[in-house]
């Protein structure tokens, strides 16, 4: 049978990791599907993998200086750019990511990176501490909001020998990532002329012009749908409380909104053509009956009542002009998940209701995991393991999308 990589022109960035040297068997595996595969080195990636190796498994010489030192002939990275249909950097070290988040053109790898007209894979290798910083995973946050595919480090030994995340995948399971994406992108897309509405983070309800009402959402649930009903072909746009601005994927159009009553307003506003509404906010429930309009002073007040009305339910008053409209809502609960889930599924007009509950380590706000159960309408229910945001997404559009077709 032959393998969907066949023919496809592959751009094999490798950086200075020990697992460096699994890029070989990665490159061998790529060669043996029928792809074309040009090898593009980082300086520090040399010390761990020669030449030689990949330019004798690839059939191309490998690419890592600007210039070639005797004749001065210079390696175009905007051609191998746009040579490519995929650029995949395996391994990717905390160093490599760092620069392609701030687009540090210091290397021919960068270089190429920044001018590849097509997707780009990476498969992050390092320690895990290193893997859990928060500099690396900010750097992490910014390459998928730029559209970059993630392929998850595994868990195991370490070349430290330290125990923890920061495997790179096994070259196996990169060359399924890779069909995978050649795959879904030669069938058609499934959400292609629909149009999606998510909510995402949390609603601020003033007290006073410096203090709110809120809470901890940090919106990376709602954005990581809104990637993928992008890359399912949907027109999307994000209504989201105050978080992180670059959180906002490609192609994903996004409505900022403060209070649980303007976001009411700016999904009225997107309401009417939409074929999808998820519904991933944490909306603040209650609102100050009056904002103060001076800053409250704490001197010679001891004890202080805050009146507090109920805000409208988003989901709810949209719910009931639903129409021909599939409809998804999320419950976070921490007793009773199944029952209160189901109850809100019904009460809401719901097609489906993801579930998350707070006693499962890694689902909660502000994290990037999560760990869901899907229940439809239909009394149907699948549920998932912790995973990352992304996956969850994905898992979540599939089980939608199968029950669209
Ligand atoms: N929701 C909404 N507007 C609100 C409250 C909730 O759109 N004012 C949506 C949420 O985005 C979610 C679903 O309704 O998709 C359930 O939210 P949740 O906070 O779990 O439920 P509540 O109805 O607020 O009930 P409670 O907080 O009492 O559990």
């Amino acid at each position: 049978m032959s393998s969907c990589l066949s023919g496809k022109h592959i751009v094999l960035g490798i950086s200075g990791g020990i697992a460096a040297y699994k890029s070989v068997y990665l490159l061998r595996l790529l060669v043996k599907a029928g792809a074309e595969v040009q090898v593009v080195i980082t300086p520090n990636g040399k010390e761990f993998i020669t030449p030689v190796t990949l330019s004798s498994l690839s059939g191309n010489p490998v690419i890592s200086e600007f210039f070639t030192a005797n004749t001065g002939e210079w390696h175009s990275h905007v051609d191998i750019g746009q040579w490519a249909d995929l650029m995949v950097i395996a391994p990717a070290t905390a160093s490599t990511i760092a620069k392609m988040a701030n687009g540090v053109a210091d290397n021919m790898l960068i270089t190429t990176y920044l001018s590849a007209k097509e997707h780009v894979m990476v498969a992050p290798a390092m320690d895990l501490d290193m893997w859990a910083h928060p500099a690396t995973q900010r750097n992490i946050a910014t390459l998928r909001a730029d559209g970059v595919d993630i392929i998850e480090p595994g868990s195991g030994e370490l070349a430290s020998h330290l125990c923890g995340k920061g495997r790179m995948e096994e070259p196996e399971k990169i060359v399924e990532a890779i069909e995978e994406y050649f795959r879904s992108e030669e069938a058609p897309l499934p959400l292609a002329g629909k149009k999606v509405m998510i909510t995402a983070g949390p609603t601020y309800e003033a007290i006073d012009p410096v203090r709110f009402i809120g809470n901890h959402s940090s919106g990376k649930m709602g954005f990581a749908l809104a990637r993928e009903c992008r890359r399912l072909g949907a027109d999307t746009v994000v209504v989201a409380g105050p978080v992180n601005k670059s959180l906002t994927p490609e192609g994903v159009r996004r409505v900022d909104v403060v209070t649980a009553r303007e976001m009411l307003a700016a999904c009225e506003a997107e309401f009417e053509d939409t074929d999808i509404c998820i519904f991933a906010a944490a909306v603040a429930d209650y609102a100050p009956a009056e904002c103060a309009e001076r800053k409250i002073k704490r001197e010679n007040v001891e004890e202080m009542d805050l009146r507090l009305v109920r805000n409208p339910d988003i989901a709810a008053t949209l719910g009931k002009r639903k129409g021909e409209r599939t409809m998804i809502g999320f419950a976070l609960e921490s007793d009773h998940g199944q029952e209160n889930a189901c109850r809100k599924l019904k009460a809401k007009n719901f097609d489906w209701i993801v579930l998350n509950s707070l006693s499962d380590e890694g689902a909660c706000f502000n994290t990037d995991t999560n760990k869901v159960t899907v229940f439809g309408a239909d009394s149907s229910s699948v549920s998932f393991p912790l995973e990352s945001k992304d996956k969850v997404a994905k898992d979540i559009m599939n089980v939608i999308v199968a029950g669209l077709l």
